[in-house]
């Protein structure tokens, strides 16, 4: 490699989901609309769970951090790529470029153990009722819902320090839509196998550990509802717990099945298909699964629009 390649890249391009001109104004339309259902969705939930006092219990204000997390998720990429399209430029600055990579890896990473955090909740719920309040009190909860928040950035924090070690020579096109750290390390001139290795052994935590938690609280809640005598009280337990597990098998369905089922030999397009599904889809779909499969949320709901207070419920 020439020397005089090595030092100033001031910038990368995005040439994002297609290249033909004729689609870029589908495209905008697309992802315009799927930005607004994900921003307005999540900002409900959040205001919701935030004005009812009724809500206030950790399960919902788990799901307002989960929900604010998704708005984050998507906005460090979908705006740069609107206004891209918008402009017909696809550049990003250099700064830019590792500063979106740094949040996208901390709102993901945060959704993640969200979930974790979620199903421990769940699981005192349902396996321990009795001593659900004194367990969960307040303090734990602020715990456990920092927990996530900071393991997410010490784990951005360290991938973006060993990719500012790397090194960018002539080529700086991206064959992505935002400035994700697979595809900067496969654009690096520089050898990039420590990176890759971290990579592998964080990513691969960040997804078991939450899932071994996942799996563990649910294997003991369907043991203490299969030894619920009365059906009704096995569908209440059930259902309180569906919405979650609905999200959980879409988020570990999509690493699944991006991850593992096509065959590795375009990486690029893995990538793409995998940020799409984890930056936007998912991000998008939480609202729909959260608010109508559930009754209390959509009690607050539909009071946070008609504008009523909430009142007691009367028996
Ligand atoms: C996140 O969870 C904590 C602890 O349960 C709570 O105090 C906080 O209000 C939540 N954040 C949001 C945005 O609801």
């Amino acid at each position: 490699m020439h020397e005089g390649n090595q030092t100033s890249i001031s910038e990368f391009l995005l040439l994002g989901l297609s290249s033909q001109p004729g689609k870029q104004e589908l495209l905008f339309a697309l992802f315009l609309a799927m930005y607004l259902v994900t921003v307005v969705g999540n900002t409900l939930i959040v205001l919701a769970i935030s004005l009812d006092p009724y809500l206030h219990t950790p399960m919902y204000l788990f799901l307002a951090n989960l929900s604010l997390a998704d708005i984050s998720s998507i906005s460090t990429s979908v705006p740069k790529m609107l206004m891209n399209i918008q402009t017909k430029s696809p550049s990003i600055s250099y700064e830019s470029c590792i500063t979106q990579m740094y949040f996208s890896i901390v709102f993901v990473v945060t959704d993640n153990f969200l979930l974790g955090v979620m199903a421990c909740d769940r699981f005192v719920a349902i396996c321990h009722p009795l001593n659900y309040t004194t367990i969960m009190g307040p303090r734990l909860c602020l715990w456990l819902a920092a927990i996530p928040w900071a393991l997410s950035n010490a784990v951005a924090l360290t991938h973006t320090l060993l990719l500012l070690r790397s090194v960018f020579c002539d080529g700086h096109a991206l064959l992505h839509f935002f400035c994700d750290l697979a595809p900067l390390l496969r654009l690096s001139c520089s050898d990039t196998t420590v990176n890759e290795l971290v990579l592998f052994v964080v990513g691969s935590s960040v997804i078991t550990l939450p899932f071994a938690l996942i799996l563990v609280s649910y294997a003991c809640i369907t043991r203490a509802v299969l030894r619920l005598s009365r059906p009704e009280g096995r569908w209440k337990a059930f259902s309180t717990c569906g919405s979650h597990l609905t999200v959980v098998f879409l988020f570990y369905g999509t690493i699944v099945g991006v991850y593992f089922f096509p065959s590795p030999s375009d990486p690029d397009n893995r990538d793409k298909i995998g940020a799409l599904l984890f930056t936007v889809v998912t991000p998008m779909m939480n609202p729909f699964i959260y608010s109508l499969r559930n009754k209390d949320m959509n009690g607050a709901l539909r009071r946070l629009l008609v504008g009523k207070r909430a009142l007691p419920v009367m028996p």
